[in-house]
C-alpha cells in the first residue's frame, strides 16, 4: 500500500477500507507516512468526512497504536468523565473524588489546556506538590487508596493521536467531527475504564458552537464507545456563559473546594451532581450513596484529600494568587443581560492562565473572577468582574477581549439551558 493512494482515494470522496486505515495509521506511527502526507489526508477527511464504519476502523487503529490499559483487577466498576472542554470548567475536580465516595472507581487520563480552554492537570498543578505523572502502578495505588486518580496520559497510550493531534493543531484539520471523535474516543477507550460519560459542551466558549454540531459529535462518540464495550453516553450542556464564578487555574480549585464542602456555584453544583448520577447509572452502580448527600456530609471532601495526597498535593496548602487585580464595574443599573464564554475565556487566557504553545508555562493565578452572573440584578458601579494577573501589562489586552463580551439591560438575553439533552446508544 502506499500513501498517495490512501490521500486519493479520500480526495475523491471514497470509503477507505479497514486494511488501507490500518496500514496508514500504523505507517505514520512509525514514521514511514510523512507529515506533509497525514495532513493531505487529514484535509481530506476534514472536507470529505468518514463514515461510521471509517471512524470506527480509524479509533480502533489509533488504539492499537500503544497500550490499552486494563482495570478488570478492581473490585468495584469503574467510570470516567470527558468534557468537550469550556470556559470555567473545573467540574472533574468534585466530580472524580465524588464518583469514588459513591462508590465506583474513577481512573481519569487528562490533559492540559490550549488556546482559551482551561486544562484540568493544569487547575491540580496549582496545588504545591501535586504530580500529574504517574507510572501505570503508581496509578493503580492512587484508585486503590482515593478511589479517584486524574493524571495525564503517559506516551504509550495512543501515540498515533498524540502525533496526528499536534499535526492537525497546525494545519486547519483540527474541526473535523470524525477526527474529534476518533481523537477523544482512541484515548478513553486505551484509558480502560468500563463506563464513560460524555460532556460535550455547546456555544461560544465551546468547540462545537451549535447544538446541532454538538449533537452530532456526540452521537458519533456515543456510538464509538459503545462499539468498543464501553456503556457511553453524553449530555448536552451550556457553554454560552461561564461555569460557576472562576476561570482560571487556583481560582477554580479553589471553587470546586467550596462545592466539596458543600457549597459552591448553583451551576456547579447541579451540573456535578447530574453527571455523578449518570457516572454510577452507566456503571452499573445503584448508588449506595446519593451524590448530593456525598457532598453535603463530608464524604467526597475527604476522597478528595486522599487523592490530592497520593499524588504528592498538600490539601491545606495556600494556592498561588496573582499579583495585581483590576476590576470592571457594571456601567449601569439593571440586569447583568449577557456574559459571553469566549471573551471570558480569552480575558483569562491573555491574563496569563493558558498558553499559546503547548510549551508554554501557565500563571497559576491568573484568572477571572465573576461576581454577577446572567440574570443577576446589578447596581451602576458595582464590581462584574476582577482580572487576576502576575502583571498590570496584560490587563489592556483582556479587557479588548471582554469588549462586548458583557451586556447590562433591562432583561437577561435568551440563554441555553444548562442541560440541553442526554444522548444515548440507538
Ligand atoms: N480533544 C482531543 O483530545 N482531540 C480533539 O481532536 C479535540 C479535542
Amino acid at each position: 500500500m502506499d500513501a498517495i493512494e490512501v490521500i486519493r482515494a479520500k480526495r475523491d470522496g471514497r470509503e477507505l477500507t479497514p486494511a488501507q486505515i490500518d496500514w496508514v495509521i500504523d505507517a505514520y506511527t512509525r514514521g514511514e507516512v510523512a507529515d506533509e502526507q497525514m495532513s493531505a489526508l487529514a484535509m481530506a477527511i476534514l472536507l470529505n468526512g468518514m463514515d461510521r464504519r471509517e471512524i470506527a476502523a480509524w479509533t480502533q487503529a489509533m488504539i492499537r497504536s500503544g497500550e490499552r490499559m486494563d482495570w478488570s483487577m478492581l473490585d468495584r466498576p469503574t467510570a470516567d468523565k470527558h468534557s468537550t472542554g469550556g470556559v470555567g470548567d473545573k467540574i472533574t475536580l468534585p466530580l472524580a473524588p465524588l464518583v469514588a465516595a459513591c462508590g465506583a472507581y474513577v481512573p481519569q487520563l487528562s490533559g492540559r489546556g490550549l488556546g482559551h480552554t482551561g486544562g484540568t492537570l493544569d487547575k491540580l498543578e496549582s496545588i504545591p506538590g501535586w504530580r500529574a505523572s504517574l507510572s501505570n502502578d503508581e496509578m493503580l495505588h492512587v484508585l486503590r487508596s482515593a478511589g479517584a486518580v486524574v493524571c495525564a496520559a503517559g506516551s504509550g497510550l495512543a501515540p498515533a493521536d498524540k502525533k496526528l493531534y499536534a499535526l492537525r493543531d497546525v494545519t486547519g484539520t483540527v474541526e473535523s467531527i470524525p477526527l474529534i471523535a476518533s481523537s477523544i474516543m482512541s484515548k478513553k477507550i486505551a484509558e480502560g475504564t468500563g463506563s464513560l460519560v460524555l460532556d460535550v459542551k455547546v456555544g461560544s466558549g465551546a468547540f462545537m458552537k451549535t447544538p446541532e454540531t454538538a449533537r452530532e459529535l456526540a452521537e458519533t462518540m456515543v456510538a464509538l464507545g459503545t462499539d468498543a464495550g464501553v456503556r457511553t453516553v453524553a449530555l448536552l450542556t451550556a457553554m454560552d456563559r461561564p461555569l460557576g464564578r472562576a476561570v482560571g487555574n487556583a481560582l477554580e480549585v479553589e471553587e470546586a473546594v467550596e462545592v466539596l464542602a458543600g457549597g459552591g456555584p448553583a451551576d456547579v453544583v447541579e451540573l456535578t451532581v447530574r453527571l455523578a448520577e449518570e457516572m454510577l447509572a452507566a456503571a452499573g452502580i445503584s448508588a449506595a450513596k446519593e451524590p448530593a448527600k456525598a457532598l453535603r456530609d463530608g464524604s467526597a471532601m475527604d476522597a478528595w484529600r486522599r487523592m490530592i495526597t497520593a499524588q504528592g498535593g498538600d490539601p491545606d496548602a495556600l494556592l498561588p494568587r496573582a499579583a495585581e487585580t483590576m476590576t470592571v464595574e457594571a456601567p449601569s443599573a439593571g440586569v447583568l443581560a449577557r456574559l459571553d464564554a469566549y471573551a471570558v475565556g480569552l480575558a483569562a487566557w491573555r491574563l496569563g492562565a493558558g498558553r499559546a504553545r503547548k510549551e508554554d508555562p501557565v500563571s497559576f493565578g491568573a484568572g477571572v473572577t465573576l461576581h454577577a452572573k446572567p440574570g443577576d440584578l446589578v447596581r451602576a458601579g458595582q464590581p462584574l468582574l476582577t482580572l487576576h494577573a502576575d502583571e498590570t501589562s496584560r490587563f489592556e489586552r483582556a479587557l479588548e477581549a471582554l469588549e462586548g463580551g458583557y451586556a447590562v439591560g433591562p432583561a437577561t438575553e435568551d440563554g441555553l439551558p444548562l442541560i440541553m439533552d442526554r444522548i444515548t446508544a440507538p
